[in-house]
């Protein structure tokens, strides 16, 4: 697995742009394999989790090519309903695929899927709702096997989710807008998120008639056909997030362009509460950091427009440096403080009881100091002659937050399962660095 060495200390200066959303592209990718016909798709960051999708897309007979940052999908007549083994485990985008086959050949066999160790994961609520709809599902073992055949129906079928779960919400939509002309389907309890939008608005542009994406009530009418398109994707709201949050934490003055500041409302009103000075236009967010307020925070994760809980381990790292006593209570998911034990390695005063994290501050957080470093370098450290605090990533938000967590630190800092990290970020040293972070990818 890869390391991330960092010697901390540094303010952040500069511009950044930010990439297409991960978990925007993950389910228009499986809605991809409901189309005939040509998509291309806009500003693809190379992630190792839309890799492994792309892998799965071809792997049913898509034709899938990357140039820089487009891909271009071609989907004609897929092989095969049976989705591969290896890759499927890896991510939990791959439970996307269960509507769009169900919807394209009406049968699909998958494994379980994958996704961040950061709770059990389970797909109840997604079974739930396909079962509603007339789909015939069966687990054995770590598979699922499924089979649909839809009837036409006069009256709207009315679903309501138990929880706005976004992967379920993903799934129906997936599962209902390609079908028998005629059935409609009003979805209750729906998830709101930017990327549950964002699918909707590429299904549209498809040839689906989806209405109400971002309430909490869907309405999809079924069409017969869908056609191939060009689509940029949103921004990724979750890594504008971890950077915004980066400055806040090491001080300094950062443009992000790409953005949607709508999408960062709660997370910049905690960042201006804190004597941040943030300007935004429509497309850009301007943050300076220079004096940090005190504050005591009470955050909890929700579902959005809520405290995104994909942004609550970044944040921890911050409330660590903030004058005061901060409480984080995680609400989604049921192991998302694996990252506790390794600040504290740093100096962190954080106890965790249950879904909650009390904070206390401290003056700042160090590694071990380091040696002198190599005399002709960038400031790089000389692997071998640094000692500095070995910590260690157990998925890729957590990982993130550990990067923050040693940008601030004094002394040399190693992060262990980098490779965490780059399911969600291209390339995250190469943009600290063009931050002015003193960073370096070791293999
Ligand atoms: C999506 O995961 C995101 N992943 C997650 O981002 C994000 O944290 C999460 O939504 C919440 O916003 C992708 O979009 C690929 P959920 P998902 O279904 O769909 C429970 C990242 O770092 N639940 O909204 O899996 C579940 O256990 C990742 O980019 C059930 O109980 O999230 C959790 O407690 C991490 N049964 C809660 O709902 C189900 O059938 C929210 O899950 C499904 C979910």
């Amino acid at each position: 697995m890869s390391q991330i060495q960092i010697i901390g200390g540094n303010r952040l200066s500069g511009h950044l742009r930010m990439s297409g959303a991960k978990n925007s592209l993950l389910p228009i990718m499986t809605a991809c394999l409901m189309v005939r016909g040509t998509v291309y798709l806009h500003d693809v960051p190379k992630l190792t989790d839309l890799n492994q999708m792309l892998h799965i897309l071809a792997d049913l007979g898509c034709t899938v090519n990357q140039r820089g940052a487009t891909v271009k999908i071609d989907v004609d007549e897929l092989y095969t309903h049976i989705i591969d083994r290896q890759a499927a485990p890896k991510i939990r985008g791959s439970i996307f695929v269960m509507g769009a086959l169900l919807a394209r050949l009406g049968k699909v066999e998958l494994p379980f899927p994958g996704g961040c160790a950061i709770g059990s994961r389970p797909i109840d609520l997604h079974l739930t709702l396909l079962r509603q709809i007339g789909v015939k599902c069966h687990c054995h073992g770590d598979t699922i096997t499924a089979a649909y055949q839809p009837k036409p129906h006069r009256k709207p079928t009315v679903l309501c989710l138990d929880f706005p779960s976004v992967g379920a919400t993903e799934n129906i939509i997936q599962a209902t807008a390609l079908g028998i002309a005629g059935n409609t389907y009003i979805i209750h309890g729906v998830a709101k998120e930017p990327e549950v939008v964002d699918l909707c608005h590429f299904l549209n542009q498809c040839g689906a008639q989806i209405h109400g994406a971002g309430t909490d009530t869907i309405t999809v009418h079924s069409v017969t056909q869908l056609h191939g398109t060009t689509y940029t994707p949103i921004p990724d709201r979750i890594n504008t997030g971890s950077y915004l949050i980066a400055v806040a934490a090491t001080g300094g003055d950062v443009t992000l362009t790409n953005t949607v500041p709508v999408h960062q409302i709660n997370l910049l009103n905690k960042l201006k509460m804190l004597g941040a000075k943030i300007t935004t236009t429509k497309d850009t967010i301007h943050i300076i950091m220079n004096r940090r307020h005190a504050a005591h925070f009470n955050v909890h994760t929700a579902p959005y427009p809520g405290f995104p809980t994909d942004l609550q381990s970044q944040f921890c790292v911050l409330t660590t440096l903030i004058k005061g006593h901060s409480i984080i209570t995680e609400n989604l998911f049921e192991n998302r403080f694996r990252y506790v034990p390794e600040l504290i390695k740093l100096g962190a005063k954080i106890t965790v009881t249950g879904n909650q994290a009390q904070i206390t501050s401290v003056p700042a957080l160090s590694a071990t100091p380091t040696p002198n470093l190599c005399p002709s370098s960038y400031h790089i450290p000389d692997p071998q002659s640094c000692t500095g605090t070995t910590i260690t990533a157990h998925d890729l938000r957590g990982g993130v937050a550990l990067v923050i967590a040693a940008l601030t630190a004094s002394g040399t800092t190693t992060i262990e399962h980098a490779d965490y990290i780059y399911r969600g970020h291209e390339d995250i040293v190469k943009d600290l660095r063009q931050l002015g972070a003193n960073i370096v990818a070791l293999v």
